[in-house]
């Protein structure tokens, strides 16, 4: 039980990898804030981890807001005292060529993926820094190491998170809070389930192709599981890990390395 007492906020909680990644801390021993902007969903995860752990609640919350995240944070600290580890794993991907995207969805996906993690960081890095330790983990991606086609905004929100982590691990490494970025591969969650139609849409191939060409290309022959990316987030986030700071960990099954 690594994490035993311990209190985790994830966001984007009540599914996908922020589900496993509730679980597996669930699962060691620490308290989980599932905070998601559906609601009922991350209701519904956190009674599904009350049968691990009873300590384990739920959160509204959308990233969007900063008022919303502030309300989170004193929302969790009243309930548990205390913040150990922050999972920003709420994100989505808009795919799309550059030369017909809309501004409208970019403005989306910055306000969630770089915006959010920013506010969410900043709010839970003043409990932090008052506790004098703390772990934050961001969730980039595989794009946030290298640019692809229909992918170009979606990278450039993940690349970010990535420099936000480098310069945020610095910032707090006095304080002996610990910063670092997973970037996952191609994980089996809702998100490929939709960017595999959206693909096929924008491609003219049919469903599947997209995800099939993507397993291919996978050195370790099979499709990321949400386990995965939590397994390496649990690391992070414990003891073993606690000389790493300003770090992002690819977990792609080789299919990235730098
Ligand atoms: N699935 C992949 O292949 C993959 C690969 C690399 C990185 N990622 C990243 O991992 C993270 C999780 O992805 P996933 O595949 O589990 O996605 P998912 O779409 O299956 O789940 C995302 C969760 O985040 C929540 N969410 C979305 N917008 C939110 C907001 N504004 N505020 C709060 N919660 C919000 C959703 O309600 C949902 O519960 C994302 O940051 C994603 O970019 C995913």
């Amino acid at each position: 039980m690594r994490f035993q007492e311990r209190v985790v906020m994830v966001t984007g909680g009540a599914r996908g990898i922020g589900l496993a990644i509730a679980q597996r801390f669930a699962r060691e021993g620490a308290a989980v804030a599932v905070c998601d902007k559906d609601g009922e969903g991350a209701r519904r995860a956190a009674e599904e981890l009350a049968g691990v752990q009873s300590a384990s609640r739920a959160y509204a919350l959308d990233v969007r807001s900063t008022d919303g995240v502030q309300a989170a944070v004193d929302a969790i600290t009243r309930d548990y005292g205390r913040i150990d580890v922050l999972v920003n794993n709420a994100g989505i991907t808009i795919p799309g060529p550059v030369v017909d995207f809309a501004e409208v969805d970019w403005d989306l996906m910055v306000d969630v993926n770089l915006k959010g993690v920013f506010r969410c960081a900043q709010r839970v890095a003043r409990v932090m820094v008052a506790q004098g330790s703390g772990r934050i983990i961001n969730i980039s991606s595989e794009s946030g190491k290298t640019g692809k086609p229909l992918f170009a905004l979606y990278a450039a929100t993940k690349f970010g998170v990535i420099g936000f982590t480098q310069g945020l691990a610095m910032e707090l490494a006095p304080h002996g809070i610990t910063v670092n970025a997973v970037c996952p591969g191609i994980v089996r969650t809702e998100m490929w389930t939709q960017l595999d139609k959206d693909l096929a849409r924008l491609q003219g191939s049919r469903e599947g192709e997209a995800l099939e060409l993507r397993r291919k290309s996978i050195p370790l022959g099979r499709l990321q599981e949400p386990a995965d990316v939590a397994g390496v987030v649990a690391f992070l986030a414990s003891e073993d890990a606690g000389y790493m700071t300003g770090q992002s960990v690819n977990v792609t099954g080789g299919r990235e390395v730098h």
